[in-house]
């Protein structure tokens, strides 16, 4: 057998362990995750549509159980990656500077810089919650229906702590979207005094647009507009 294999497993070792290859690591689990809560937030937003539709495309997802099982690891390994990584460079930079910065706001610019680990553990927690509430139904207090998502969020949804729950989930995570698209941009060193602005606008907007397109659901639930 050729050692070629076992050679570009350890260089891609070897890398990860650098800076720059976790850095390399998050952005790309990143843009993972990134396209997996668009495709999603498109999903959700057939409840619109009518039971009928949302019901037959969750069905549909769910009827090649091979892709449905490659997709759900290839998920899971951005997950996992995202959040061993990020934990990781979050120790490093906390240990590459033992003295805390004195002025506040100095490390990150804003809000969304500061809060990004806290986000991002928040955000877990929510997706383990998310899981055994809304595709196991385990946590689910209303008649779970298997494959019927349209009622299992409409039941959901009618209690207003389970629709606010899920607004503020969505809208950190427009919070730590958009500081994670900004951070990608810098991390490849894309810094230009005319486009630099014009992207942070971009990620802001593309951010406040998510949080929206996932709170139009319970929203709608809790106001009888969908029932
Ligand atoms: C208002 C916000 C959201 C609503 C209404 C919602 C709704 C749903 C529903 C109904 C399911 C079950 C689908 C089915 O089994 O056919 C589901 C599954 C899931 N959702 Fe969400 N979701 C929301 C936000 C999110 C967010 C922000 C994330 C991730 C960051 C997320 C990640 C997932 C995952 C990983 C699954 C499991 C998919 C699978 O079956 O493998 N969801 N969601």
């Amino acid at each position: 057998m050729s050692s070629t294999a076992p050679a570009a497993t350890q260089r891609i070792t070897l890398f990860y362990q650098d800076y720059v290859g976790k850095k390399v690591a998050m952005a790309l689990s990143g843009v993972v995750l990134f396209g997996y809560v668009i495709i999603h937030m498109a999903g959700n937003l057939q409840i619109f549509a009518g039971r009928e539709q949302l019901n037959a495309y969750a069905q549909a997802l769910h009827a090649n159980v091979p892709l449905l099982w490659i997709a759900r690891i290839v998920l899971l390994l951005a997950v996992g990656i995202h959040f061993y990584t990020g934990i990781s460079l979050a120790g490093a930079s906390r240990a590459a500077r033992p003295v805390r910065y004195q002025v506040k706001g100095q490390r990150h610019p804003n809000l969304a810089g500061r809060t990004m680990a806290l986000s991002g553990l928040v955000l877990a927690a929510f997706i383990v919650f998310h899981i055994l509430h809304l595709t196991t139904g385990t946590v689910q207090p209303a008649p779970f229906a298997d494959l019927r998502p349209y009622d299992n969020m409409v039941n959901s949804f009618r209690v207003i702590p389970v629709a606010g729950f899920y607004v503020l989930s969505v809208c950190l995570l427009g919070l730590h979207l958009y500081h994670g698209a900004w951070s990608m941009f810098q991390s490849v060193g894309f810094n230009h005094p005319r486009y630099t602005p014009a992207l942070r606008r971009f990620a802001a907007v593309f951010a406040f647009l998510l949080a929206i397109g996932f709170s139009v659901v319970p929203i709608a639930v809790l106001t009888g507009m969908v029932r």
